[in-house]
């Protein structure tokens, strides 16, 4: 399935896209969440191999208003969680939830009309756009498919026109098709198309990745303004720790398909407390050589089927203990909604610091 038709059917019917906490998981989960991962399972089979486990027993929350950015090294398994979290990729263990309902996988049931308004925003504005339709005519269509409302071509044009123009582009370019816009101005339109559907909730994997850098710096203002204006909640996953650090609210830290350490963005980045964020955090080039993650960290990536016993970093870990490479390390509260997966970490460590 391209991007284009994934994006298609999330603006389509029968719907879109889509502490030590207890048991030691990561994440909280209650009332007032929007989006709710808990302990959350994805492999992909492979023929004559062992699955990879590309997410292991994920829990994060996204409440209304928020964002939230994860961020880890290239495979560690980001997409597949925010996929999963649309209902794109379905779990082998866990749930989702959506404002207390499960998130069935797309495709597999009929999805409640609650769910249209949990929407995703894919890396490559182009692959999400029909590229032989009109922009004007595809963001019409998700008014029309995403909130059901029965509009005359007037009043479409209006809201078309408000769209395209909260997105940051004239109303007069409805009439383009895809090809005509810069790759900033195709996500503003992807985004549009998006805003169209009105979601309460976004995933947005990479949106900026694909861009040139005074693009990313556009988007990423474009919807950190559209939430605190809006107050949507979003998951926004990037490798570009800069911008996390400058737009999300809390901030999510995933290995090798364990989220290892989450918190508020600015606890997490003053003081990490996970091994593995202070080596993200420390391989930064700097200064101002931008802030990207390293493409590879000191060490060997391990291999997806052949994953280290224990602790899922230890082979790369400065701080290795003989515990670590044997046992799993649970989450520890290290501060008010602030969790780290190491033995190291002790309950309230960072309140004394
Ligand atoms: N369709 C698939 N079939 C089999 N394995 C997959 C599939 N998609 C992803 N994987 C594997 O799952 C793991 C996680 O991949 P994923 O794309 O979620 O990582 P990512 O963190 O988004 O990486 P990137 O930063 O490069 O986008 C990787 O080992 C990857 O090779
Ligand atoms: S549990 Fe051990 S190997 Fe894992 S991050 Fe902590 S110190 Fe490092
Ligand atoms: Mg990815």
């Amino acid at each position: 399935m391209t991007a284009s038709s994934l994006a298609s059917s999330f603006a389509s019917e029968p719907a879109p896209s889509p502490g030590s906490a207890p048991g030691g998981r990561m994440g909280t989960s209650g009332p007032g969440r929007l989006l709710e991962l808990d302990d959350l399972d994805v492999s992909y089979a492979r023929r004559g191999h062992a699955p990879v486990r590309a997410v292991i027993g994920a829990s994060l929350s996204v409440e209304a208003g928020e964002i939230v950015g994860l961020v880890g090294e290239s495979g560690c398994g980001k997409s597949t969680l925010g996929r999963a979290a649309v209902g794109l990729v379905p779990p082998s263990a866990g749930e989702v939830r959506y404002r207390g309902e499960r998130v069935e996988t797309l495709g597999r049931a009929a999805r409640s009309p609650e769910l249209r308004s949990l929407q995703m925003v894919f890396q490559d504005p182009y692959a999400s756009l029909n590229p032989r339709r009109r922009v004007g005519r595809q963001i019409a269509d998700a008014i029309r498919l995403g909130t059901g409302a029965k509009l005359d071509d007037e009043a479409a044009t209006r809201r078309v026109a408000a769209l395209l123009e909260r997105v940051g582009l004239s109303a007069a370019v409805a009439h383009r098709f895809p090809h005509e816009f810069s790759g900033g101005q195709c996500q503003r339109i992807a985004i549009a198309r998006v805003l169209a559907t009105e979601p309460s909730c976004v995933v947005a994997d990479e949106p900026i990745s694909a861009l040139d850098a005074s693009a990313q710096a556009q988007i990423a203002n474009l919807l950190a303004g559209i939430v605190a204006e809006s107050g949507l909640g979003m998951l926004f996953i990037s490798h570009d720790l800069s911008v996390v650090r400058k737009i999300a609210d809390r901030t999510v830290v995933m290995y090798f398909g364990r989220i290892v350490e989450t918190g508020a963005t600015e606890a997490v980045w003053s003081q990490p407390a996970h091994p593995y964020t202070r080596a993200l955090i420390g391989a930064i080039p700097r200064p101002g050589a931008g802030s990207a993650l390293p493409s590879e960290l000191p060490g060997d990536v391990p291999d997806p089927a052949r994953p280290p016993s224990g602790c899922r970093f230890h082979p790369r870990c400065p701080e290795v203990m003989e515990r670590c490479r044997t046992e799993d390390p649970v989450a520890i509260e290290v501060g008010p909604g602030w969790q780290s997966v190491c033995f190291r970490s002790q309950p309230g460590q960072a309140a004394v610091k």
